[in-house]
């Protein structure tokens, strides 16, 4: 991932999307293009061509957020300190798991309608909309106050993703989808729960 600023949560302009509020586009300068694909790539599917690239368009974004909540997510895990040390410790790794393993169907599914994705890390950070965390030290509540936000992100990203799907008739994609979606909107609410335990503790 390249090197960004820390996140701030709370700023709507850590999340980039479109101009109008979609969710930001796969293509990006100086990695391949994700759509068409190269003749060898080009799984043969019934979905038009404009179907085919709307739906890579939509999912690669998530992909690399899912990359990047991935790696922030380990990265709180690893760098925890205080009192509730376990609990959060073990919950940001099962959380940093989940999202891990969204990352190898969504690709897949891409693969299966002729699309591709990304193609190493660097070229994720060209397309990831949640910012990479590079403080020297987080404390606990605000690591996952800012857990929330970018996993509420992504659920909005994910809902919105599927929503194009669904309007190019790839139902497969789009009932994927429903089921990250899901599991996003898991994750924020056990971190919902926790900020405010932490709150009444603190
Ligand atoms: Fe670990």
């Amino acid at each position: 991932m390249p090197a960004t600023t820390a996140a701030k949560p709370g700023s709507p302009a850590n999340h980039a999307t479109g101009a109008d509020g979609s969710p930001a586009q796969s293509h990006s300068e100086g990695f391949p293009k994700t759509y068409p694909a190269p003749p060898a790539l080009a799984t043969p599917t019934d979905l038009t061509a404009e179907q085919a690239k709307a739906v890579t368009d939509a999912v690669n974004p998530i992909i690399a957020d899912a990359f990047a909540l991935y790696a922030k997510t380990k990265n709180f895990h690893w760098h925890l300190s205080g009192p509730r040390f376990r609990d959060l410790h073990l919950l940001f790794d099962k959380q940093a798991t989940q999202v891990l393993e969204s990352i190898d169907p969504m690709v897949e599914r891409l693969r299966k309608i002729g699309g591709t994705s990304i193609r190493s890390l660097s070229h994720a950070g060209q397309l990831q909309t949640i910012q990479d965390d590079n403080d020297e030290f987080v404390g606990p509540q605000e690591m996952v106050h800012r857990l929330l936000l970018d996993n509420r992100h992504i659920a909005q990203q994910i809902r919105a993703a599927a929503q194009v799907a669904d309007d190019n008739k790839d139902i497969a994609t789009s009932n994927l989808l429903e089921t990250f979606l899901d599991d996003a909107e898991r994750r924020t609410w056990f971190l919902f729960e926790i900020a405010q335990d932490q709150e009444r503790v603190g």
